[in-house]
């Protein structure tokens, strides 16, 4: 869907040159009339529907509302730095346990979560295994950090069915993560230093975000329609895994057996997704799926509370204070320690 401003841009080229403007001539365009601020790696960011975003991505969130959901399409949707990784491993293994022993043959061994379960950009050119099967039966489990309100209208559908699982983590931590990963793990030229890019968070420039408003836009739909939005916790989820893998595995529609619970299957999926787990493998130490980060930048202390060792106090009544004016009202709640 685009916003007047995209649809003014676009007229506007097409005016200027007299016929069908080209569709690279229109994206620089818009790019050119976004708002924009320095990024928090390499890139700058743009305000584009109301959430702050690279420009390399505009072009694929635009082509990506073409995408068809299908009825049974598992969406995972997820702030950055709130658990992407994890959630990844997770929904996939339980997914595909009738395929794989997680100490055995799992693909998550020899590969990283974000090779095996495809960001929905990247989807149409992703060729693994059964999981682009053309088999309008099968069920695609895809990820995305767009905004609820920025998915494709297919996948928002209720005509269509298709489910969406969102993993929150409270906003302390996530920007504790997102500040190492941007700035330390990063090909980031000038690192920000934690003063700036806390500034920047609490004006709610963050990729994807404002967080608040990626936040509260799941959680509105998740009250309103529980059935199509399924909201996790990464502190819960670190706090009571099979309560909350249970959840997620019966909202997938692939709920455990009780011999699947009585021979320990949940535990055994549960620790082959650790972080102490998954870390250690080799495909994780020393493999590279995204062409800027290395696959072991995604692993870092995965731990509920870590915020404590950087924020200042003032920082905490700041982002306090933030949380209060943005969210107060609408029943969410954060889990900053365990
Ligand atoms: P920390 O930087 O706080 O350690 P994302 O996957 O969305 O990029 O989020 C990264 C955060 O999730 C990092 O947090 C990372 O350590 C943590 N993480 C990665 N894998 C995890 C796992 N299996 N269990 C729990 N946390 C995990």
């Amino acid at each position: 869907m685009e916003n007047d401003q995209t649809r003014a841009t676009i007229t506007t080229a097409a005016a200027t040159t007299g016929k069908e403007a080209d569709h690279d001539d229109c994206h620089d365009l818009l790019i050119a009339s976004l708002p924009k601020e320095k990024g928090w790696s390499s890139h700058q960011l743009y305000l584009y529907q109301g959430f702050w975003c690279p420009s390399v991505y505009i072009r694929e969130e635009m082509a990506a509302q073409h995408f068809q959901a299908r009825q049974k399409d598992i969406v995972l949707a997820i702030n950055p730095k709130s658990g992407t990784t994890w959630l990844k491993a997770l929904a996939f293994s339980i997914l595909h346990r009738q395929h794989y022993t997680p100490s055995q043959n799992s693909p998550l061994l020899t590969s990283n979560p974000h090779a095996l379960v495809p960001n929905l950009f990247l989807f149409q050119g992703f060729v693994d295994q059964d999981l682009n099967s053309n088999n309008a039966h099968s069920t695609r489990l895809l990820a995305t950090h767009l905004p609820y309100h920025a998915l494709p209208p297919s996948i928002k559908s209720l005509a269509i069915g298709c489910r969406i699982v969102y993993l929150c983590r409270n906003p302390y931590d996530t920007f504790i993560s997102a500040w190492h990963f941007f700035t330390k793990a990063s090909d980031s030229l000038e690192p920000l230093s934690l003063n700036d890019a806390f500034d920047m968070y609490c004006r709610g420039i963050f990729g994807y975000g404002p967080f608040w408003d990626h936040m509260l836009g799941y959680w509105k739909e998740s009250s309103e329609r529980p059935q199509k939005v399924l909201f996790l916790k990464y502190e819960d989820l670190k706090d009571n895994p099979i309560l909350h893998m249970k959840r997620l595995a019966e909202f997938m529609g692939v709920p455990f057996s009780i011999e699947e619970e009585n021979e320990g299957l949940i535990e055994e999926i549960s620790r082959l997704c650790s972080i102490n787990n998954l870390r250690e493998l080799d495909v994780n130490k020393t493999g590279k799926f995204f062409p800027h980060f290395e696959n072991k930048a995604f692993f870092r202390k995965g731990e509920v509370g870590d915020w404590v060792n950087y924020l200042t106090p003032e920082m905490v009544a700041r982002l306090d204070k933030v949380i209060q004016e943005k969210m107060v009202g609408f029943g969410l709640t954060f889990k900053t320690s365990l």
